[in-house]
């Protein structure tokens, strides 16, 4: 079955498109390249043994959708990464990021609105805020967004929610992500952040690479054990993996309308402890130092996995070790053949 992958060269997509194939769909490259490199799709190749289908194309370009409609109209399910996804940047930005992320969404909703398909949708633990009980469930309140970014996160759920309560002919599931982290096993792919990254994984390795002299830990006065924020932490092959526990349960025929779950370890560690992980997973000593707080951070966030265990029948497997050793696999072969 042809699945479309919209953001397919990027951290979570390109992953995502190799789980794809190992479980047998076809899938089916949308990206607009502006926060991914073209040189994905040859790591894809070298991979997959084979160079999956891509289109360049921007989805809020409604003409380009259309045109994409004509050219795959046997698309059976679309998962759909492609998003503006930097909390800073969406502060200063908000209007790029109500244009793009909802635009693209409701292009992909009405352009191929008219058949019955199959949705997995991007969510983020962000909707949740600081949640007043962990682990945090799926009918925890959605607090009030911290950002914009986070806010088109919230908004785009409703939108979807909305849409199937309308009698849409879609199954929608939206998967909650917990922090992606991590590279494929054979550290030819994994995240490419664009400039100083802003999140702690690529920060970690570039600084162990030397690329930036040292990591601040932003904030060790929380009300956590060592003071540092907590995180539930995922390994994106597992993640990946998610997304094809979530077509295949909508392809079952109990399956019907909208469902949402939570896609984490169930497991918080500080950061402290995620630069301890990867001090013992590597052997390389990080130069960090402590310093002030983040705006708009929250002190400390896991997810209860119950439900994904229970209904979607998956389960996180790699641990903090094989996060970092794999994240770092991949930090050594950029620098070693920059993309
Ligand atoms: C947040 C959102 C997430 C979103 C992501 C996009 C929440 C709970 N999570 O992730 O949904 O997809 O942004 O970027 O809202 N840290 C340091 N030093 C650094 C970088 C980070 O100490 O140089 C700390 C942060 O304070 C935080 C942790 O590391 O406690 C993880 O930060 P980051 O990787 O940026 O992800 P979140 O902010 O949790």
């Amino acid at each position: 079955m042809k699945i479309l992958v919209t953001g397919g060269l990027g951290f979570i997509g390109s992953h995502t498109v190799v789980e794809l194939v190992n479980a047998g769909y076809d899938p089916v490259i949308v990206d607009d390249l502006s926060n991914s490199n073209i040189k994905i799709l040859d790591q894809l190749t070298k991979i997959l043994g084979f160079t999956p289908v891509f289109h360049e194309l921007n989805l809020c370009d409604e003409t380009a959708v259309s045109k994409l409609v004509q050219d795959e109209p046997d698309i059976g399910g679309i998962i759909h990464f492609a998003a503006s996804k930097a909390v800073g940047e969406s502060v200063q930005n908000p209007l790029k990021y109500y244009y793009n992320n909802f635009y693209s969404l409701i292009n992909l909703l009405r352009l191929y609105g008219h058949k019955p398909l199959n949705f997995v949708f991007s969510s983020s633990c962000t909707v949740y805020g600081q949640p007043d009980v962990l682990p945090v469930t799926e009918d925890a309140p959605v607090k009030a967004a911290e950002s914009p970014y986070g806010n088109t996160k919230q908004i785009a759920e409703e939108i979807l929610r909305d849409t199937i309560a309308a009698g849409s002919k879609f199954n929608v599931i939206a998967l909650r992500y917990f922090n992606p982290v991590g590279a494929h096993e054979s550290a030819l792919i994994g995240e490419l952040p664009n400039g100083v990254p802003q999140n702690l994984v690529p920060f970690i390795t570039q600084t162990a690479i030397g690329k930036r002299e040292k990591i601040t830990v932003f904030g060790d006065t929380y009300n956590t054990p060592d003071g540092s924020c907590i995180r539930d932490y995922i390994h994106v092959v597992d993640l990946a993996k998610a997304h094809v526990a979530a077509l295949k349960l909508m392809e079952t025929a109990d399956f019907k309308g909208y469902d949402v779950f939570n896609i984490g370890t169930g497991k918080g560690s500080s950061v402290l402890e995620v630069i301890n992980a990867f001090e013992q997973a590597t052997g390389v000593k990080l130069n960090y130092q402590i310093g002030p707080k983040r705006d708009g951070d929250v002190e400390q966030v896991w997810g209860d996995v119950t439900k994904s265990s229970e209904k979607l029948h998956w389960k996180a497997e790699l641990d903090l070790n094989t996060m970092m050793a794999s994240a770092w696999a991949w930090e050594q072969y950029i620098a070693a053949n920059p993309l």
